[in-house]
């Protein structure tokens, strides 16, 4: 069999599930966003799945939400990724780990420091979500009164982004010649010291910390807004942006590749992998039925502080049984915003059945037996939607469980999915170049 186009596949696993009911269930386990015994359990499955990666979205603070809604979250505690990932890392083998670290709020140098410590302690599997932080809360939380402005955040992480990249690339893969007999521990020559003096950054360097194994982290990100796509065309080498169905993700794949392509990159360098919430079933009346019930349990308050969550304005104020009014442009998230007024209007939604939509993940799902989800995903990927999908789980263990036992099969037996890691380092497994340093010339050694 000639060897197909083959899907990326990440798993969404901070929150474990990103639908607000998923711990109510059934046999699903409450406690599974903050219990490490079953993450570790998690995790090992999802490499038995052949995955490329385990994926920890962040936030600095609890989500900005009433304590009606908090009371009913599963996700209001979780583990801080690069604790959790490096007590992972030394329990798997292959799957990598990506962490979501915020430009807004923390410091280059302490960025770059923890991947690469990430990097080497996994033999090469991290990677970094790239975020600004849209939680006006995460402000108060470091000292400030309010966020920054939404495009001003994109240009502080674009600065960001080159600063970490210049510190991981402080010593030249070959800088540690550690000789005993002579006492040289590294060549000086190939040390650089970075002198960032920027709009917003003064970083010295050089970092304390040797070249990462994939010379640098993988880079993710998830804006979809116009700063965002640029960011990410600029940047990213794999995008969780969202895309609701199939046109909207033919759209971000040629917006964000074409933007790519028009400042010299290869459109293949960058990874589409939309998030889909994948719900299996012996058949799909089954599958329908698990979805239906599941979103039976998003109590109303849970639903309307994740709307408000999504457009970045509170709207519990209004008749819930009202169309939504207009909504003003505020400085959270840009995209989740436009989506959900578009879906408004689209179904001609109110805002309680529009809460209870997005209360249970009003985004891209992927509802059937292994065989409807495969010939869907086929579709995705045959019709460049997407080179793969940031899988989001419906409650857990079960759904994963059974993603891993039935679904993979399935894209195995149809060539779309690998049987094996391609490499060692998540880079390799991506098809991703490892990236040369910038101040140091690969040596023939290096090279060969
Ligand atoms: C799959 C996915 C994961 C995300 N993870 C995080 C996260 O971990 N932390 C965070 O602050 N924002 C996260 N975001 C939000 C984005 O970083 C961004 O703020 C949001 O998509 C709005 O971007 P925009 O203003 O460019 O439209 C995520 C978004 C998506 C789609």
């Amino acid at each position: 069999m000639s060897k197909s186009k083959q899907l990326k596949l990440g798993a969404f696993m901070r929150p474990v599930s990103i639908h607000t009911g998923a711990w109510r269930y059934p046999g699903a386990l409450p406690d599974a966003n903050f219990n490490f015994l079953a993450l570790k359990k998690f995790i090992q499955k999802l490499e038995q799945g052949k995955f490329d990666a385990f994926f920890m979205a962040d936030h600095l603070a609890v989500l900005n939400m009433p304590v009606n809604a908090l009371k009913r979250s599963h996700t209001v505690t979780s583990f801080e990724p690069f604790t959790l990932l490096s007590a992972l890392a030394s329990v798997t083998e292959h799957i990598g780990l990506i962490a979501t670290a915020s430009t807004t709020y923390d410091a280059p140098f302490h960025i770059a420091r923890r991947f690469a410590s990430l990097d080497h302690i996994s033999g090469g599997r991290a990677g970094w979500n790239i975020v600004t932080t849209a939680n006006p809360d995460a402000a108060l939380n470091f000292g400030l009164e309010a966020e920054m402005e939404h495009d001003e955040r994109y240009r502080r992480a674009r600065e960001f982004y080159d600063v970490v990249t210049g510190l991981w690339d402080s010593f030249a893969d070959d800088a540690f010649i550690r000789d005993v007999e002579t006492g040289i521990y590294f060549d000086p020559d190939k040390l650089h010291v970075l002198n960032h003096q920027g709009k917003y950054l003064s970083v010295r360097g050089p970092l304390n910390i040797a070249r990462p194994i994939q010379g640098w982290p993988v880079i993710v990100q998830a804006g979809a807004s116009e700063a965002g796509r640029q960011l990410a065309a600029e940047t990213a080498e794999a995008v969780f942006a969202p895309a609701g169905n199939l046109e909207a993700g033919k759209a971000l794949f040629a917006d964000i590749k074409g933007r790519a392509q028009a400042i010299g990159r290869d459109p293949d360098s960058i990874k589409i992998l939309p998030g889909a919430l994948v719900i299996v079933g012996e058949t799909v009346a089954e599958a329908r039925a698990k979805r239906e019930h599941l979103d039976s349990l998003v109590h109303y308050d849970s639903g309307i502080a994740s709307l408000n969550s999504a457009l970045g304005y509170d709207v519990s104020g209004f008749d819930p049984d009202s169309p939504l009014p207009e909504i003003p442009q505020t400085n959270a998230g840009r995209s989740s915003r436009e989506r959900v007024v578009a879906l408004a209007q689209r179904e001609n939604l109110t805002i309680r059945q529009l809460a209870r939509r997005i209360g249970s993940y009003g985004g891209l799902a992927f509802v059937g037996t292994p065989q409807t989800i495969a010939d869907e995903m086929e579709q995705w990927l045959n019709e460049e939607g997407s080179d793969g999908f940031n899988i989001m789980f419906p409650f857990l263990p079960e759904g994963l469980n059974y993603f891993v036992d039935e679904v993979i099969p399935e894209l195995q037996r149809r060539g779309i999915f690998r049987q094996e890691y391609e490499g060692k380092t998540l880079r390799e497994n991506l098809g991703l170049a490892r990236p040369t340093n910038r101040f140091f010339q690969p040596t023939a050694a290096l090279i060969s």
